[in-house]
């Protein structure tokens, strides 16, 4: 059994104060854990947060990145620029960013290509609409998301990439997949890696689940075998909660 790989993505929360209060916060509660833990915090946030966790067990990821060296891309932010200040993560292809900002599965390959490259390791997201589930493509959405978003994605570099399975029924809407739905999921995206990239190369991939997470709900999700951690939204803005995830399992 792996150790599980917990990450917060506080999407657009918390200025610089807030952040540095916030980890200040986490540290004592969460050092010593074997799981692997990180933060995905806004642009803004993100020199703050490598600055506070110095010297911890919590990780920084950022929550975009584009896949271009440099250049005229107003807005955009480059791996190398990340890098620099210490980032580790970057959350690629979130459901926000495909539903609000034309994300693609184009796109998602670009990203995560870019972030590979420049090593900063991808937390790639996929998951299914609640149209989708309920018209039965769950499957096929899935198989979509990953061969085409991770197409390119060479065997040394698997290793690298974090998936995070979030339902997009299920994100911010208090409506959590069950354990079996999640876990079936979960279980199927690793199917389509061991086709890819054999057995091994799958088991070692982290899965995550993310929707609605939180301190209740996490152990359960976290004891089933395909769910190596989980990408957690709302829970992770409070320190307590999202200390109780953690040490879930
Ligand atoms: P919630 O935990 O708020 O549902 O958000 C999940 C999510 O989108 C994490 O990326």
């Amino acid at each position: 059994m792996k150790n599980k790989f917990i990450a917060g993505n506080w999407k657009m929360n918390k200025t610089v104060a807030e952040t540095r209060q916030f980890i200040r916060e986490l540290i004592p509660l969460v050092a010593g854990v074997k799981n692997r833990v990180a933060l995905c915090v806004p642009y803004t946030d993100l020199a703050a947060a490598v600055e506070e966790t110095k010297g911890t067990n919590i990780a920084v990821g950022a929550q975009n990145v584009h896949w271009a060296e440099s250049g005229a891309f107003t807005g955009e932010i480059s791996v190398a620029m990340l890098k620099e200040i210490g980032v580790e993560y970057v959350v690629i292809g979130h459901s926000e960013r495909r539903q609000y900002f034309g994300e693609t599965d184009e796109t998602v390959l670009k990203r995560t290509l870019a972030a590979l490259g420049g090593g900063l390791k991808p937390i790639v997201c996929v998951g299914e609409t609640l149209a989708e589930r309920e018209s039965g493509k769950t499957r096929d959405v899935l198989a979509r998301q990953i061969s085409e978003g991770l197409k390119d994605v060479s065997a040394a570099d698997i290793g690298n990439v974090v998936i995070a399975y979030e339902p997009v029924w299920a994100i911010g809407t208090g409506k959590t997949a069950t354990n079996d739905e999640a876990n079936e999921a979960i279980g199927f995206i690793r199917s389509l890696l061991a086709e890819k990239y054999g057995k091994d190369a799958a088991d070692g991939v982290y899965i995550q689940y993310g929707g609605s997470m939180n301190e209740k709900n996490a152990e359960a999700l976290l004891s089933m075998s395909e769910i190596d951690g989980g990408l957690i939204g709302g829970a992770s803005l409070v320190p307590q909660k999202f200390e109780a995830i953690i040490k879930a399992k």
